[in-house]
């Protein structure tokens, strides 16, 4: 069989905005909560998330984002506020918001979205919902734990953490181990008149 590539497509972030998220961990991280938190400097924003696809498609989705950024020109994005998927009394995912220029983001992510499926990738049947994941509630929370944890989020004042100038989007491949994911970048891909 070949080999299977488990693959996303992914705005990255700058430094400045994972020290940021690295300060908003940590006040939650006082209160101990179950979670599994993403370490800063691998939290990005996905556009489209692919799924384990075999080797030989990766030069197809690479050759789809490429065509797709060339079309699209460079947009402001910012990172404030915080939440939680999928509610305040049974958080999964805690999260910082991307603000900006969300009809640009909106745009770009669904160019990928139909091109890829004009490709022969399956659509995602999710809305798209924009975000910056902190962490993920370990299964062994317990409800009590869990909605202590959605307080926490709730009461938090997450001020605008900073605001960068998206250029270019990146095919990244997934490794899943047990010590968290590693994200290698396959290929980035520079939007239609970015500075080199
Ligand atoms: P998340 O940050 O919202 O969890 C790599 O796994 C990236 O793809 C993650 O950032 C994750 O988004 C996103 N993703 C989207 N759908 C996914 C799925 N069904 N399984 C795993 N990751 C998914």
């Amino acid at each position: 069989m070949s080999e299977r590539i488990r693959t996303f497509i992914a705005i990255e972030l700058p430094e400045e905005v994972q020290h940021g998220l690295a300060r908003v961990q940590g006040e939650l991280k006082r209160s101990h909560p179950p979670v599994r938190w993403v370490s800063p400097e691998k939290i990005h924003v996905t556009l489209k998330f692919l799924g384990e696809i075999p080797a030989e498609q990766v030069e197809s989705v690479c050759q789809v984002a490429a065509r797709v950024a060339a079309s699209a020109v460079p947009f402001e994005l910012e990172a404030a506020g915080a939440g939680v998927f999928p509610n305040l009394r049974r958080p999964r995912v805690v999260w910082v918001g991307v603000q900006g220029d969300l009809p640009a983001l909106h745009t770009l992510q669904a160019s990928l979205e139909q091109e890829l499926a004009r490709a022969g990738f399956p659509k995602e049947e999710r809305p798209f919902s924009p975000h910056l994941t902190l962490g993920r509630v370990q299964d062994r929370a317990s409800p009590a734990e869990a909605r202590s944890l959605g307080q926490a989020v709730a009461g938090l004042e997450v001020p605008l953490l900073g605001r960068w100038r998206v250029e270019e989007i990146v095919v990244m491949r997934s490794d899943l181990r047990p010590e968290g994911p590693l994200y290698t970048p396959l290929r980035a891909l520079r939007l239609g008149g970015a500075a080199r």
